[in-house]
This record gives C-alpha cells, sequence and structure tokens, in this order.
C-alpha cells in the first residue's frame, strides 16, 4: 500500500483546477511579498512562491525593506498595498526582526488582502467552521487538504499537533477542533512529548528538529504529517525519523514535498480569492 502523502502531486492536480478559475473570471491576480531584512532561508521560501506565481499567471511584487527598519515603515508600506487597487494579496515573509511589532502590523493588513490569514478577523473566523472564502492560513489549509485528499478522517481521533506558532500550530488547532478531533498541543515546555506522540493517532510536527521522533515512539498505524524543517548544506529533513517512522505509519508526508507544496498551492489560492472577491464586492469590507 501506498503510504506516502505526495503534496507535489496532488498541489499538481489543484492548481489545474484554479487555473480554471483564474481563465474563466479573467482574473489577473496580483500577489505582494513584503520581506524585510535578507535572510537565506526567505529568499528561498520567496523565490518557490515566485515561480509558481508567474507559472499561474499571477503578477509577483516583492518590496525589499532593510532589517533595520522601524514599524512605523512597515505600516506604511501596508498602507500603501491596502490602497493599491491592482493589489489584491499581501504578505509579510515571517520572521520578522525583533524591533516590529507583530501584532500591530497584523492588525493593519487589509483583511480582504490577507493571504496569511493573520488579522484578527481572518483569525477569528477560524473559531466558526470556515467557508470557502476565508482566508485560512495555508500552511494549516494545506495540512487538512491532504488529509481530506487521502481520507482521513480526523473525527474522533486524537491528534497531537508539535508546536503552537502562529503560522502552524495554532490555526491547525483550530480547524481540527470544527472537525470534531480531540486535540493534544505541545510544545517545548511540555514535559514528556513522547508520551503524547505514542498516544496519537496522529501526530502533526511543527518542531524544526531533524529526528525529532522515531518509528518506535509512534503508535503502529499512526499518521504522520509533518511541517518542520532542518536545512544542512545540501538537503532537507524533517522532524520525523524518516525511513523507522514510515515501517510503522499508515500514512506519512514526505520532506520534502509533503505540506510545503501545499502551502504555496493555498497561498496562490488565498489570492485568487482574494481576487474573486474584489470583482465580485468592489473594495466593501470584510466581505
Ligand atoms: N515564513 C515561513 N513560512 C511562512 C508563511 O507561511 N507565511 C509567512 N508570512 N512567512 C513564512
Amino acid at each position: 500500500m501506498n503510504k506516502i502523502l505526495d503534496g507535489i502531486k496532488l498541489s499538481e492536480e489543484l492548481y489545474l483546477e484554479l487555473q480554471t478559475r483564474i481563465n474563466k473570471a479573467k482574473l489577473k491576480p496580483t500577489l505582494a511579498v513584503i520581506q524585510v531584512g535578507n535572510l537565506s532561508e526567505s529568499n528561498l521560501y520567496i523565490e518557490h512562491k515566485k515561480n509558481k506565481a508567474k507559472t499561474m499567471g499571477i503578477n509577483f511584487k516583492l518590496i525589499s525593506l532593510p532589517k533595520t527598519i522601524q514599524t512605523s515603515v512597515l505600516v506604511k508600506e501596508i498602507s500603501k498595498l491596502n490602497n493599491d487597487i491592482k493589489v489584491d494579496g499581501i504578505l509579510i515573509q515571517l520572521p520578522l526582526p525583533k524591533q516590529i511589532d507583530l501584532p500591530q502590523i497584523f492588525s493593519i493588513i487589509d483583511p480582504n488582502k490577507d493571504v496569511d490569514g493573520f488579522h484578527p478577523y481572518n483569525r477569528g473566523q477560524l473559531d466558526f467552521s470556515p467557508t470557502e472564502t476565508t482566508l485560512v492560513p495555508p500552511t494549516a489549509k494545506g495540512v487538512i487538504t491532504l488529509m481530506d485528499k487521502y481520507d482521513i478522517s480526523v473525527k474522533g481521533k486524537h491528534v497531537v499537533v508539535l508546536g503552537a506558532g502562529i503560522i502552524s500550530g495554532k490555526p491547525i488547532v483550530k480547524l481540527l477542533l470544527n472537525m470534531g478531533a480531540t486535540i493534544s498541543i505541545c510544545t517545548k515546555e511540555t514535559l514528556n512529548i513522547k508520551y503524547f506522540i505514542k498516544k496519537a493517532d496522529i501526530v502533526i510536527s511543527a518542531v524544526g528538529y531533524r529526528d525529532f521522533f522515531h518509528g518506535k515512539d509512534i503508535k503502529k498505524g499512526a499518521v504522520i504529517i509533518n511541517i518542520g524543517i532542518t536545512k544542512t548544506y545540501n538537503k532537507v529533513y524533517g522532524d520525523p525519523h524518516f525511513d523507522s517512522v514510515l515501517k510503522k505509519a499508515s500514512f506519512i508526508t514526505p520532506t520534502p514535498g509533503g505540506t510545503g507544496p501545499m502551502t504555496v498551492y493555498h497561498l496562490l489560492e488565498n489570492t485568487v480569492i482574494c481576487a474573486e472577491k474584489k470583482l465580485k464586492n468592489g473594495t466593501k469590507k470584510h466581505s
């Protein structure tokens, strides 16, 4: 039986549907990305997003700012993009330098252009079951889509989420709760994380620590979804020790090629959702 949750294959199928949506409505979406500083990891992520956007006919606009800027400068840049009728989606690449006030930044993005789903309005929407037009954080949505397309039900299951960050862990928990899962959230403060991993029907790992757990640490037949990545000079690794976990799991995401491509897909889908809403509603707020 094929145990691999193939995010490349699935995202390619979904891109075909998204392309049809873009073509049918004659959309010309624009995604603006703000990068503060010049982290090599961020450069790589941004390059991926840019390349995929181009193949989909989505305009990509990169605004690069020096890493020493204060919050007020970033606020002005975001306001410019909020007011630019040509811009459909705004993404602020994380991590941001320490001097930047994150809650302030995310509260001033136009919620209708918030492709990362970080604005408090969009965050609040996650307390209810999201609709097709809710701007759900792309990584979280990617995990849900991947499980859904492989017919993995979360209802009544014990899902253990490793990591409670704003990009993945926190929004995933909200989505899973809406879907009837029972959830344990572990952070670096959790005592005896291995106890929780062993109890999980589904593990969703966003730790960023290579070989964080092995086959012996999981329940037989568990589903293992990896988000965390560790880069060496020529290779990328996920949190699970892949070979030993593969033997015992019922499904596992590869790294790379699992949740990463799904994140980029949902980011571009969110950009299309923003463009569709603009077409439908003009500039009306919170539609
Ligand atoms: N940095 C790494 N992943 C992400 C993401 O999903 N969104 C943003 N804004 N920054 C990131």
